[in-house]
């Protein structure tokens, strides 16, 4: 299959901007699949109301047909369709987090989506990003577009145009380019379906986040996953470059360049840099270490630039410290890493 590819990072407004969201939008109600640029991470986006092209995600991804997907919509009373009323504890939280990186799990009424989008379940997750371009093509195409992260299975999720291009050239009808993503890391997924609601997936935003505009309404027990003890292992192994990749803690003196570390890639705070082996490769992980919105925004380009530079063997990325702002973090990198840490003082 060719794919088809659209640069949109400068065509907002312009007339050859509406005609790429013609075209998009021509593809998606065909039941093709167009990967589409969020605030998150990329989507590969088909019309969750019909199954077929539902079935092509699954296809194209390699993903198991029994983990379901999120549908993203451009105004709330597209949920009317297919959710049963909202309670006001969830509108009052999708008032004041959307358009943005939350997804919520709710009661799925049957017959408006396909069954696919939902693998079997009751419950559906919703959300509504505020990616312009993304937008765009939402509010243009005017149908529910069913998207997971656009990137073959166990693979991290893509970020950038390049990342999508890599996994998905050849195997969807198109690509759109929207820049970087600005979050980095995939939406916070909140189950909907009991009260307290319950965090399915750390992200952006944050249980403290959420507790301050409701207190009471998130089940602190049930959502810190990342602060189990987690053993390391294989089964862990979800975001997973293919290049040896730890966690580096203790990072509070000079790591000798007595060794050959050239081939060797430190990702830690600008504050920290002081601390590398002069003979390693820097990255720039965030300004200092509090600094978690910069941290969020590089992890997947750093695990992406693990596998795709040759010259690459080993990685080591910082741990922050476990706060509410690192959770989200912390928990892809444990599972990037498979919970594999070592102290500076170790190397
Ligand atoms: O930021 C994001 O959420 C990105 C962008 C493209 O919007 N999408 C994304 O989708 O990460 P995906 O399919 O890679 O992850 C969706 C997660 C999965 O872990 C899935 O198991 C969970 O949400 N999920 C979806 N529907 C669910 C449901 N009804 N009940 C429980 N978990 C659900
Ligand atoms: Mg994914």
């Amino acid at each position: 299959m060719k794919t088809k590819t659209w640069d949109l990072r400068h065509q907002l407004g312009t007339k050859q901007g509406q005609k790429a969201l013609e075209e998009i939008s021509t593809i998606y109600h065909a039941g093709g699949l167009v990967a589409l640029p969020t605030e998150t991470v990329y989507g590969l986006g088909a019309n969750a109301q019909d199954n077929e092209a539902v079935r092509k995600i699954y296809e194209a991804k390699g993903r198991p047909s029994d983990n379901p997907l999120i549908v993203h919509i451009h105004d709330q009373s597209q949920l009317d369709a297919f959710t049963a009323p909202r309670s006001k504890e969830v509108k009052l939280l999708m008032d004041t987090f959307w358009p943005g990186p939350i997804s919520f799990i709710l009661p799925l009424e049957p017959g408006y989506l396909c069954e696919r989008v939902s693998g079997g379940l009751q419950s559906i997750a919703v959300r509504m990003p505020s990616h312009p371009i993304g937008r765009a093509i939402l509010e243009y195409t005017d149908l529910p577009i069913a998207a997971p992260s656009a990137n073959i299975s166990g693979r991290p999720s893509p970020t950038t145009f390049a990342h999508v291009f890599r996994d998905l050239n050849e195997r969807v009808e198109g690509i759109v380019n929207g820049d970087q993503s600005e979050e980095g890391l995939e939406s916070t997924v909140l189950d909907c379906t009991q009260y307290p609601f319950r965090i399915a997936r750390p992200g952006a935003i944050t249980a403290d986040m959420i507790e301050n505009i409701l207190p009471g309404s998130v089940d602190l027990t049930a959502h810190l996953d990342t602060d189990k003890p987690i053993a390391p292992g294989m089964k862990y192994k979800h975001y997973s470059p293919e290049t040896p990749v730890a966690m580096l803690t203790e990072l509070n003196h000079e790591i000798s360049s007595d060794q050959d570390w050239q081939h060797t890639l430190f990702a830690v705070p600008a504050t920290l840099k002081q601390y590398i082996p002069k003979n390693a490769i820097y990255r720039e992980l965030s300004s200092d270490s509090y600094d978690l919105k910069a941290a969020n925004h590089n992890l997947y380009q750093i695990l992406h630039e693990l596998d795709t530079d040759d010259s690459i063997h080993q990685g080591y990325i910082y741990r922050y410290k476990t706060t509410d702002d690192s959770i989200a973090f912390l928990n892809r990198l444990e599972k990037a890493t498979g919970n594999q840490q070592i102290g500076a003082d170790q190397l």
